[in-house]
């Protein structure tokens, strides 16, 4: 049976993934925050975690990520740009899931096929960014692509049918969207159905890719 590690069980999005990929088969370790304790702004605290693991997994799948951290929402301009608000976005949405890539490479086995996917975000593209704003979410996802992208690079010399990946999973009704009421959402199950198939078909030669919920290419 497939093993896969879903960090960020907890979210929406992770939730459902974990319960997509039981629903095919695959067992499942959990790990998040409220019911673990796992801090991903800490390293100590996902080194504690994740060298608790054996592995192998097939899958690791970070589900983590936050839009407002400590109540403070994304800028509009500017002028809201504030250090500490900012250090807290790439914390969180880059440095965090880069630690874990680390500190999971001995999880992923080096004798077959495995996916390490980030959820990232369509609107950390800069070449899609035709709007502004958002600016410490957006360059925080930014960063964690650059992290994956990199990462992938390196991955390969020592895991050759290793994937890994950032995802884009659509606008998904989840706490995540919760100030967003007029956007068109589609449920955390239709998304994780989504992003299950994409990694299911995703080959090495794709590694260090950004793709979104129907496996089409985001442009940096
Ligand atoms: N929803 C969307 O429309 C959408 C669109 C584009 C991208 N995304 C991305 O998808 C990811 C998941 O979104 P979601 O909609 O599932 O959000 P969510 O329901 O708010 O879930 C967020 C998850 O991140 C975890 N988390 C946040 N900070 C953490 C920390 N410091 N340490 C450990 N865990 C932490 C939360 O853990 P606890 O709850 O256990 O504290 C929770 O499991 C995010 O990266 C987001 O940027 C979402």
């Amino acid at each position: 049976m497939e093993q896969a590690l879903v960090i960020g069980a907890s979210g929406g999005i992770g939730r459902a993934i974990a319960g997509e990929l039981q629903g095919r088969v695959v067992a499942v370790t959990p790990l998040s925050r409220s019911a673990d304790g796992l801090d991903i702004t800490d390293e100590a605290s996902i080194e504690r975690h994740l060298g608790a693991l054996a592995g192998p997994f097939d899958l690791v799948f970070v589900a983590t990520g936050a839009l407002v951290i400590d109540a403070r929402p994304p800028e509009k301009s500017l002028r809201a740009l504030e250090g500490g608000a900012l250090a807290a976005q790439f914390a969180t949405n880059a440095i965090g899931p880069a630690l874990i890539l680390k500190h999971a490479l001995r999880l992923l086995p080096r004798d077959r096929r495995a996916v390490f996917a980030a959820l990232s975000a369509r609107v950390g593209s800069i070449g899609d960014n035709g709007l502004g704003g958002w600016h410490g979410y957006r360059a925080s996802k930014a960063a964690l692509n650059q992290f994956i992208h990199g990462g992938a690079i390196e991955l390969a010399r020592s895991h050759r049918q290793a994937i890994a990946v950032c995802l884009h999973p659509g606008t998904v009704a989840t706490a995540f969207t919760a100030d967003y009421p007029d956007h068109a959402k589609v449920t955390p199950e239709v998304a994780a159905k989504n992003l299950v198939d994409v990694i299911a078909a995703l080959e090495p030669a794709q590694s260090g890719g950004f793709f979104d919920y129907s496996g089409a290419t985001i442009p940096w």
